[in-house]
C-alpha cells in the first residue's frame, strides 16, 4: 500500500504555536509528515533558511513521523522528489481563504495528483501569524504560550544582533 506522505509547506519565520498544532492534527492522519521551508532569502526573512530549518528540527522532538527539510522551487515538484501526495495548510479565518484556494487550484492545474487539504488550528491560536508574533515580539509583548521558548531565545538573539549594529 502506498504509504500517506503529507507535505506541510510554508516560511516559518519563525515558527509558532499554530503551526506546531497543525503539525500534531496532521500525524495521526498521515504516515509521514514533511515540514517544508520555503528557501527565500529574496524576501528577506528575519532568520535564514538553515535557521528555521535548524529551529523547527529541534522543536519537533520526538515527533518521529515528522521531518523538516529546505525546499525550492516549485512545491509540487518537490512534493514528486519525496514521494507525497498531500499538501496541508492551516487556515484560521475566511481571510485566509482567498489565497489558499488560489494557492491549492494553481497546485493542482501543475499537479493533478496534487491534493490539499485544511485544517483549522486550535481556536486559542487562530489569530496568530508569523508576522505578528515579530512585531509583538520587537515592541517588547509578552509571547509566552504562543510560541515555543526555543524560539523566544531566538529572537531574542536575533533582535539583540539586529539593535547592535
Ligand atoms: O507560509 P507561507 O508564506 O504562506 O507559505 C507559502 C508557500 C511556501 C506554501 C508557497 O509560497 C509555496 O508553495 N511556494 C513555493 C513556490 C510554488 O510552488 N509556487 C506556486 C504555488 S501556487
Amino acid at each position: 500500500m502506498t504509504r500517506k506522505v503529507a507535505i506541510y509547506p510554508g516560511t516559518f519565520d519563525p515558527l509558532h504555536n499554530g503551526h506546531l498544532d497543525i503539525i500534531d492534527r496532521c500525524l495521526p492522519l498521515f504516515d509521514e509528515v514533511i515540514v517544508a521551508v520555503l528557501f527565500n532569502e529574496a524576501k528577506s526573512p528575519l532568520f535564514t533558511t538553515e535557521e528555521r530549518v535548524d529551529c523547527i528540527d529541534r522543536l519537533l522532538g520526538e515527533r518521529d513521523r515528522c521531518r523538516v527539510v529546505a525546499f525550492s522551487g516549485l512545491l509540487v515538484d518537490f512534493m514528486d522528489d519525496v514521494g507525497a501526495q498531500t499538501v496541508v495548510r492551516g487556515v484560521r479565518a475566511v481571510s485566509d481563504f482567498e489565497y489558499e484556494f488560489q494557492m491549492a487550484l494553481m497546485n493542482r492545474r501543475l499537479n493533478p495528483r496534487v491534493e490539499t487539504v485544511f485544517l483549522m488550528p486550535s481556536q486559542e491560536y487562530s489569530y496568530l501569524s508569523s508576522r505578528l508574533v515579530k512585531e509583538v515580539f520587537s515592541l517588547g509583548g509578552d509571547l509566552r504560550g504562543l510560541v515555543p521558548d526555543l524560539v523566544i531565545e531566538r529572537l531574542r538573539a536575533r533582535y539583540g544582533e539586529l539593535r547592535q549594529r
